[in-house]
């Protein structure tokens, strides 16, 4: 083979311009390996970047939401954002890092979080010869208030204790326990959303009187790994007191410190009669 020095350089110059266009043209499209966790009401960034880091000043950069329909939270296209399509409730809310373009940084900053913005997103950058995407899991939380607890009085046999407790997202589940942490059977849980999307729950607990007379509410959500309890003291020994006369007894149970609720029950007929709060030195006058 007889090749002259200028072939050889010509032939490794075009070697050279290949792979040149050949990297220019493909990028890689990268993010998160686990899913982002969000706040509600808290900013929270979607990262995603470009591998080589080429600038993307130059590039369209969209982020989508994936639902049924692939839905426009960010356009970037043509050196400007461009959000006219945009889903409203993302209003106002998205911005990229326009310094971070040009080391092909396309993450995206979500502004105050929304329930609604739960779910999965994709990053999509486009050249004119080129696109990739990448997609990232969005997990919105919310963490509720610590459980309150109401005292109802004696109710079918017991003590109702009613146990609530506002904005959670997921919806959390709520457990009585004992002193000892075991569960107590207790009602359903009821739930309803507040304007934010956000859960309170709700679950009432019949207790008898027990040595301790210690109970627990835990309002808990395994997802997101979150819990608060509340613990309540009924207090006194004379948790149930009863007084009994012919076929009625009269329930009372201490409310607060020198005030007891009382009630009065016809036990044949299980008809009950709220006598209301009365202080502890009239108590045995009933
Ligand atoms: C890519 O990243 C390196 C190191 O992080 C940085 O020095 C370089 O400027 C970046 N390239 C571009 C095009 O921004
Ligand atoms: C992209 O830019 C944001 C904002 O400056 C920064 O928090 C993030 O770490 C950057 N990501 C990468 C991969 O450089």
């Amino acid at each position: 083979m007889n090749i002259s020095w200028s072939e050889c350089l010509c032939f490794i110059l075009l070697l050279l311009q290949l792979t040149t266009v050949s990297t220019l043209k493909r990028f890689e499209v990268l993010g998160p390996p686990d899913p982002v966790d969000a706040v509600v009401g808290e900013d929270v960034v979607l990262p995603c970047y470009l591998k080589p880091n080429i600038s993307a000043v130059d590039l369209s950069i969209q982020w989508l939401q994936l639902e049924s329909s692939d839905r426009l939270v960010h356009l970037y296209q043509d050196h400007e954002d461009r959000n006219k399509n945009q889903v409203p409730s993302y209003r106002g809310r998205t911005s990229l890092f326009p310094e971070q373009l040009k080391n092909g940084n396309v993450s995206l900053k979500l502004r105050n979080a929304q329930v609604s913005d739960n779910g999965e997103y994709k990053c999509l950058v486009e050249s004119q010869e080129w696109y990739e995407d990448y997609s990232i899991h969005v997990y919105i939380k919310a963490v509720g208030t610590h459980p309150m607890i109401s005292n109802e009085g004696y109710k079918e046999g017991g003590i109702s204790l009613v146990c609530e407790s506002k904005g959670w997202f997921p919806q959390p589940q709520v457990v009585w326990m004992d002193s000892e942490g075991h569960s107590l059977p207790a009602g359903h849980t009821e739930r309803h959303t507040d304007s934010m999307d956000l859960f309170t729950v709700r679950r009432r607990v019949i207790v008898q009187e027990t040595e301790t007379n210690r109970f627990t509410c835990r309002v808990q959500q395994q997802q997101i790994n979150e819990m608060k309890d509340t613990i309540t003291n009924i207090p006194g020994e004379l948790h149930i007191f009863r007084i009994n006369s012919f076929s009625i007894t009269t329930f009372c149970i201490p409310y607060e410190s020198d005030e007891w609720k009382c009630w009065k029950i016809a036990s044949d007929i299980y008809k009950k009669e709220k006598l209301g709060t009365i202080y502890k030195e009239t108590l045995f006058d009933i």
